[in-house]
């Protein structure tokens, strides 16, 4: 409760905060590194995890992470681990020797992402985990969205576009088993589905780094398995959407609007556009960048973060002071929502075949 910009809706703070993140460009660019002006005395490195799992990574993480942190005239440096734990490490490593007094990371997994955190600490180091909590680390903060609820979005809505009432046979793709964020989405889901009785669980299954081709592999084998006999797919995020979406059409089974997503983007909203798609979450990750860099500007002046509360690392038996924003669940009628909050934008999503949904939706 202490933060007032959780009290409003997720969208109306990101349109709030965009404002605020405008007409600043100094830095960045495409070295990936910038200073605010040098009035801080610290200086963040932040190591995104890949450029494969979802385009959110590079397409959005880090421009609205460089934007908050050139707004808050800290000096900083993102870099990207391309997938490699060891990679990540590496770059932790050269960000301390060059200067880094926070370091934020989204892990690879746990145990790289705890011994990360360890060697900073050692070194003086404060760690901030990013999106994904790291299990058994010793992050000061951890920044993320409220990810069960992004399970429950997911799995209310699949109900709702399979009909609530309506006998199906369903599969589950989930993230990365090595992604706490993914054990969430699934707990979530869960939670909503198990109960409904008319809904059939045929399949399960996680995809090991979130990685789309064998996505594409893994749900092949269930639709074949099952003999085809799947009406609807709970699946963890666009990405891995798109790979069962492929198998679909494949199986002349596509446009039965059926597939759950996650991330809000341009190809996962243009699948909903098409009735490919069932729905998304849509995750502020301009709001998410800035409350990265909130904190790192407190951890940088020896201030205490605004937080909205705990999340408990099972692992480590510690509850870390947390900042948890709210998902919001996009599905065709509301696809306009993340043109409007500028996220994306309406030239980029109502290309060729898309142009007639989206002048039907109102979106220009
Ligand atoms: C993030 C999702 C993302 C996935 C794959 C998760 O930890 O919360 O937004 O789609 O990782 O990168």
């Amino acid at each position: 409760m202490a933060r007032r910009r959780t009290l409003m809706t997720a969208l109306g703070a990101a349109l709030v905060l965009s404002l605020a993140a405008c007409g600043s460009d100094d830095g960045g660019g495409d070295s990936g590194s910038g200073s605010g002006g040098g009035e801080s005395a610290g200086k963040v490195g932040v190591i995104l995890p890949d450029t494969e799992s979802s385009v959110r990574w590079e397409n959005f993480d880090r421009p609205y992470l460089e934007a908050a942190f050139e707004d808050a005239g800290v000096e900083f440096d993102i870099q990207n681990a391309e997938g490699d734990a060891q990679r990540q490490a590496t770059i932790a490593e050269q960000m301390i020797t060059e200067g880094a007094t926070v370091l934020a990371i989204v892990n690879l997994d746990s145990a790289s992402g705890a011994q990360i955190q360890e060697q900073a600490s050692a070194e003086g180091v404060a760690t901030i985990d990013y999106d994904r909590l790291t299990l058994g680390g010793t992050a000061e903060y951890y920044v993320s969205f409220d990810n069960t609820v992004v399970g429950e979005l997911q799995g209310q809505g699949l109900a709702q576009c399979l009909g609530e009432t309506t006998t199906a046979n369903i599969a589950f793709l989930n993230g990365s088993p090595d992604d706490n964020n993914a054990t969430l989405f699934a707990a979530g889901a869960h939670s909503v589905l198990d109960p409904m009785t008319n809904f059939t669980k045929v399949a399960e299954q996680a995809v090991p780094e979130w990685d789309n081709q064998q996505a594409a592999t893994i749900f092949e084998q269930m639709y074949t398995q099952a003999g085809g006999n799947i009406q609807g797919v709970l699946a963890a995020n666009d990405g891995l959407a798109n790979s069962v979406i492929q198998i679909l059409e494949r199986n002349n089974a596509a446009g039965a609007n059926n597939v759950t997503g996650q991330d809000a983007t341009v190809e996962g909203l243009q699948n909903i556009l098409a009735g490919n798609q069932c729905m998304t979450v849509y995750k502020s990750i301009r709001e998410e960048a800035n409350a990265l860099a909130e904190l790192a500007t407190a951890l940088i002046n020896g201030e205490e973060g605004e937080t909205t509360g705990t999340v408990e690392d099972t692992e480590a038996g510690r509850d870390v002071p947390s900042v948890l924003l709210t998902p919001v669940a996009i599905f065709r009628d509301n696809v306009k929502d993340v043109v409007d909050d500028e996220f994306v934008t309406a030239e980029d999503l109502c290309t060729g075949e898309f142009a007639d949904a989206c002048t039907e939706l109102g979106i220009e």
